[in-house]
């Protein structure tokens, strides 16, 4: 019986997508059965970002409207034997997914993956609602800026209010992500601090994802980073984050600042 991740935000293009990718990969990489899916209808970015657009026949709307099943649409990774992905429909129509549909694909994920990662489109509206309502855990992703702070603090009521878990009494594990962290921007005071984020957040912290040119290295080349770049920055940050949420103790690596630019602002300051 799979565990039903969900990852969400409140802001759009703070690196849910990536973040599907690298940690379905990094999960798949351990082993376990992992399904990753995009519930982002109408726009269709993870089968870019896991380079399986060419493959593409079926999606998630085909599966719940009867015209394909699931085993039809589901696409096996070429790189892991264990990770799949369920893409979604370019269609426009954005009630194409209904609730018993959605209740009923997402029942036959469960019986046949150990995770299923479901990649959210943003906002508070229908779509990620649906994309959340199964979920067992949820990876909150956050820019550490006060917009997306603010935003995901709205979703986090979401989840404890509007889903499947909350109906019946019980809480969706929260994890927050802080994801395109630059650490001289921070030290400068540019960006929110991770101190900052917790104490309006305050739910736990699984991880912090520097900003990095591997991330979009990784994602022009249709890879999760977890798997084009594994020993950068950001993938140790995505493997770590995967091993707390299979329930490993590990702790945070803050990202610093690399060498060639505290030199460089040395020089600078000394000039
Ligand atoms: N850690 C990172 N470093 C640099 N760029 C990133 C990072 N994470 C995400 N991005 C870039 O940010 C943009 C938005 O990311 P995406 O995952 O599509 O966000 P969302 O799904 O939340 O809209 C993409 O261009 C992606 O490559
Ligand atoms: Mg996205």
């Amino acid at each position: 019986m799979a565990q039903v991740l969900v990852v969400t935000s409140g802001k759009g293009g703070v690196g849910k997508t990536t973040t599907t990718a690298a940690l379905g990969a990094a999960l798949a990489k351990t082993g376990k059965t992992v399904a990753v899916v995009d519930f982002d209808v109408g726009l269709r970015n993870l089968d870019l970002v896991m380079g399986a657009e060419r493959r593409v026949v079926f999606d998630l709307v085909n599966v719940i409207q009867g015209d394909a099943k699931l085993a039809q649409a589901l696409i096996k990774d070429k790189r892991i034997d264990t990770l799949s992905l369920l893409p979604a429909s370019q269609t426009r129509d954005k009630d194409a997914l209904t609730s018993e549909g959605v209740a009923k694909v997402m029942d036959e994920l469960r019986e046949k993956f150990d995770w299923v990662v479901c990649d959210s489109p943003a906002g508070i509206e229908r779509g990620a609602q649906l994309a959340m309502y199964h979920a067992d855990k949820a990876v909150i992703v956050t820019n550490p800026e006060v917009s997306s702070v603010r935003d995901s603090d709205r979703i986090i009521g979401m989840l404890d209010s509007t889903t499947e878990k909350a109906k019946a009494g019980e809480k969706v594990e929260k994890n927050l992500l802080l994801t395109r962290y630059d650490p001289a921007r921070a030290a400068r005071g540019e960006m929110l601090s991770v101190d900052d984020v917790l104490e309006i957040l305050s739910i736990p912290l699984i991880g912090i994802i520097p900003e990095s040119q591997d991330v979009l290295r990784a994602s022009n080349l249709g890879s999760p980073v977890t798997l084009a770049a594994p020993e950068s920055g950001p993938a140790r940050a995505y493997f770590d984050a995967a091993r707390r949420l299979a329930g490993e103790k590990v702790d945070i690596t803050v990202p610093t600042e690399r060498k060639g630019l505290l030199d460089w602002l040395f020089k600078r300051g000394a000039a």
